[in-house]
């Protein structure tokens, strides 16, 4: 599978990076070790003198110099030497970066102000229909619309931290846009005109990643080489784009969710390269500043665990505690359980489903079937008569062994191939064009189900899922001279069984906090139509707006979505904290797909909570949800004491809010955060556990809620009180969730899932439930299998 593939490159480019790093670091003055960067963690509060540092940035160097020789002779002997501190944060976290040898490191660590020296990280990316598809546009059977002449995101910043973007795409057109909001204190490094009212912001951050790869030498302008960054961003807010298309298919006005809000672009991410951590952390550190309203971020590590080592987690604090809305990728791991990334209970964590969309490529078999396959790019040309179908010559039957495509094995013939071998799918339809193949069928890996992800090849091509190719190799088994057609029908919209979620999506539990439900929320993220530089896979793109215009999946494609909507929903309601507009959007989910039949996962199995979060984004209910489970920034402390980390630890998660001692704060456990989902362990006698929320009132005045709770038989679950009677607006009560095993006993063993739904007149606010029969990890960082079941 191809992002199979480019996952594994990136791991490789990884490795050889750090072999570089150690090879080819600067040599220090003062002692001939190589230097790496680390992030430092300072104690606080810091007391420095005002008189004597004007701000912190000279504090940290202080501090740095107070360990490093810095003497004036030895740098100008070195002068790679000076830039020692790359960056020195405010609000991110109480700490710098720096390039220090081990020595300087271990001599930091017995001073005073010292707390913890973290060595570099690098993560990764998370690799215009869809507006329609969520009910944005207008009215629909399952939506009313959101979109409407008021709200279009007007006047909202949406900050994505991603690789560059390509300025001057149609979709970053500035033309109608108002100028942005005053607060607006950010800047474009574009020269000439290539920012604009749409694009208002534009910066790189590599004062970090510089030192560890090659090529990137200042100053970098944050142009998007490759083609992440700008699919992303014009998929959050791009402009209205008409007659946007992906190599001919899918044509249609392409639109960001939120069309008329701004784009700041933050780069930190380079191709083939990653994205460097504490570059990560100072573009959250000034963006923060420079006035965002949401943060998206398709960027992540499954493996970064910690809240308090992690860039997205600590950033993310800190742009809560501005009312910053912040959305994030959940990875690109799956269906392995335990893969989730960015699980900190602060940012709303995004997986990945198909939408309604399908690009129609049959295969007409000489014996009649129909096969359904997809095609990116449907030729026009092409002529549809039957011919000779083969199987690929080579053992693997994945088509990736150059010597066998012969012409004499492959010319005007259909080639059938498997997904896999030591070629891309990309790269083997070169090899069968340059062979004279007629056109070939790409049949999927085992694991993609029921989920198709399209290519543009460089001839006639058709995907099919992985159970229908056995139907082919059956027919070519049975006959002398097999032979196939493939029928090219064109974008086909409406896809009953849809959405269904990823193969790749991550899924949980969370390795981190066992009591919380990630991923969050699904949105669409299976061949996406987006902005890009230029599209993969065909040199001559059909028309001239297919040269703008690429399909890409990943949850990446999916969290840009819920980004926009975000926006959206901050002007809509410009007082609610980023945990009301979450668990709006939580609270309000459909779990159902096109047929009303529950959201299926990639293998056909309904898709359990670890795959789908609460459910499938619903936008037009999200801005009405009646009810919505509310945490202000400091409600996370405790609960952050709660997981067992230390005050050091909690102190820097939270900064700059001033220091706190876990000691003096009361104790919430993990299943007690407000949170607008539940999840309890009933491991231990008396196998029930009392679960404690509250709820505000953001309907209209005056209501009133019972509750209605749906679980399975093995399940008792009482609410007290079960009826909330609200008389005004903002109105906050609390209630008790009782969750036990109907037996009294020990649960079999495994997870099982309900709702706890608060039902008024106007609204059903509903929460998932989820049941294990015991802990998915012990301690707090080793993991076990978790366990299996629905
Ligand atoms: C901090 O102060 C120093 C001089 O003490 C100055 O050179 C530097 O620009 C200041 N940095 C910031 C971010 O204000
Ligand atoms: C537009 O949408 C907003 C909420 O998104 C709503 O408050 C407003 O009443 C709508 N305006 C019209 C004209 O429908
Ligand atoms: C603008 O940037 C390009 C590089 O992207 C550079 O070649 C050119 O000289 C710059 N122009 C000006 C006026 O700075
Ligand atoms: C490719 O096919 C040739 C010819 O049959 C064979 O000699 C070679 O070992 C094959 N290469 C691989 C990598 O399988
Ligand atoms: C087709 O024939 C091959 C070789 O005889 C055999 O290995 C394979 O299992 C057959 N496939 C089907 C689907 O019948
Ligand atoms: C939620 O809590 C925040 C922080 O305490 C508060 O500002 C906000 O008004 C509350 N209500 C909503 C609906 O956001
Ligand atoms: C669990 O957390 C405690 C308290 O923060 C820490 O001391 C301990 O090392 C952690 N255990 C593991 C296995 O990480």
């Amino acid at each position: 599978m191809d992002y199979r593939r480019e996952r594994l490159a990136v791991l490789l480019l990884f490795l050889t990076a750090s072999l570089l790093a150690t090879t080819t670091g600067v040599v220090a003055h003062n002692d001939n070790a190589p230097h790496r960067n680390y992030l430092i963690i300072v104690r606080k509060p810091y007391e420095y003198d005002q008189h004597v540092y004007k701000n912190v940035s000279s504090w940290h160097a202080s501090l740095l110099s107070s360990v490093c020789d810095m003497a004036k002779e030895e740098l100008a002997a070195d002068p790679g030497a000076l830039p020692r501190l790359i960056y020195s944060y405010r609000n991110v976290v109480n700490g710098f970066a720096a390039r220090l040898s081990t020595d300087e490191v271990h001599r930091m660590s017995k001073m005073d102000w010292f707390v913890r020296a973290i060595p570099e990280k690098t993560y990764t990316l998370m690799t215009t229909h869809t507006p329609r598809v969520l009910g944005l546009t207008g009215p629909t059977i399952f939506n009313p619309g959101v979109w409407n002449r008021s709200n279009m995101g007007e006047g909202m910043i949406i900050g994505v931290l991603d690789g560059g973007i390509s300025p001057g795409h149609p979709s970053f057109d500035g033309t109608g846009m108002p100028p942005p909001p005053a607060k607006w204190k950010g800047r474009c490094d574009f020269n000439g005109s290539a920012c604009n009212n749409k694009l208002i912001g534009a910066r790189s951050f590599y004062e970090s990643a510089k030192w560890k790869w090659k090529g990137i030498d200042d100053p970098v302008l944050p142009i998007d080489e490759s083609v992440h960054g700008t699919h992303v961003s014009s998929t959050a807010a791009g402009a209205f784009v008409p007659g946007a298309n992906a190599m001919g298919s899918g044509i249609g006005t392409a639109a960001g969710m939120a069309p008329r809000a701004h784009l700041a672009l933050y780069q930190v991410c380079f191709e083939d390269k990653g994205c460097d951590r504490d570059d990560i952390l100072a573009a959250i550190d000034d963006a923060v500043d420079e006035g965002i309203d949401v943060l998206s971020m398709s960027l992540g590590d499954d493996s970064a665990g910690d809240f308090a080592a992690d860039p997205i987690a600590l950033g993310g604090f800190s742009s809560i505690m501005r009312g910053v809305f912040v959305c994030t990728a959940a990875g690109n791991n799956g269906p392995d359980p335990a893969t989730v990334a960015n699980e900190a209970p602060w940012l709303l964590t995004v997986a990945a489903a198909t939408n309604d969309r399908r690009f129609v490529a049959n295969v007409l078999l000489g014996d009649g079937a129909e096969i359904s396959g997809e095609s990116h790019y449907q030729p026009r040309e092409y002529v549809s008569v039957q011919r000779p179908l083969v199987k690929d010559p080579g053992a693997d039957g994945t088509c990736s062994n150059k010597s066998l495509l012969t012409a004499d094995n492959v010319r005007g013939k259909i080639v059938l191939c498997h997904t896999g071998g030591d070629a891309t799918n990309l790269e083997k339809g070169v090899m069968l064009r340059d062979a004279g193949a007629d056109a070939f069928i790409i049949i999927s890996p085992d694991f993609t189900g029921t989920v198709i992800q399209p290519k543009a090849h460089a001839l006639p091509a058709t995907q099919v899922e992985f159970l229908t190719a056995e139907k082919i190799e059956a027919y070519i088994n049975s006959t002398q001279n097999p032979t196939a057609q493939l029928a090219f029908k064109g974008t086909e919209y409406g896809n009953r069984m849809s959405p269904v979620v990823a193969p790749f999506s991550s899924r949980g539990p969370s390795k981190q906090n066992q009591g919380i439900i990630k991923p969050d929320i699904t949105g669409p993220g299976v061949n996406i139509i987006g902005g890009v530089p230029r599209p993969a896979g065909l040199a001559q793109p059909p028309n001239e707006l297919a040269k703008k215009f690429d399909i890409m999946s990943g949850t990446s494609m999916a969290a840009p979505h819920i980004s926009g909507i975000a926006a959206l929903m901050k002007k809509a309601h410009p007082t609610w904290s980023p945990a009301a507009i979450k668990s709006a959007m939580m609270t309000t989910t459909d779990t159902r797909d096109h047929r009303r039949m529950p959201i299926l996962d990639q293998d056909g199995k309904p898709a359990n909570m670890f795959s789908l979060g609460a459910g499938f984004i619903n936008p037009a209910k999200a801005m009405d949800p009646g009810l919505v489970y509310n945490l202000s920034a400091e409600d996370y402390i405790p609960y952050l004491c709660g997981l067992g980390y230390s005050n050091h630890e909690v102190n820097s998660i939270i900064h700059p809010a001033p220091p706190i001692s876990c000691a003096r704060l009361p104790v919430v456990q993990e299943k007690d955060l407000n949170y607008p989902s539940i999840a309890v362990i009933l491991d231990q006698e008396p196998y029930v556990v009392k679960v404690n929320r509250a709820v505000t009132n953001v309907g209209r005045g005056k209501a009133v809620y019972v509750a209605n709770v749906e679980a399975p038989a093995s399940l008792s679950v009482t609410v007290m009180p079960d009826r909330l009677r609200f008389k005004k607006v903002n109105e906050v009560q609390a209630f008790t969730v009782t969750i036990g095993s109907s037996t009294g006993g020990p649960m079999e063993d495994g997870v099982v899932e309900g709702h706890l739904k608060w039902v008024s007149l106007k609204h059903v606010v509903r929460s998932p439930i989820l049941v294990s029969s015991k802990k998915f990890f012990q301690g707090n960082s080793t993991a076990t299998e978790p366990p299996q079941g629905r």
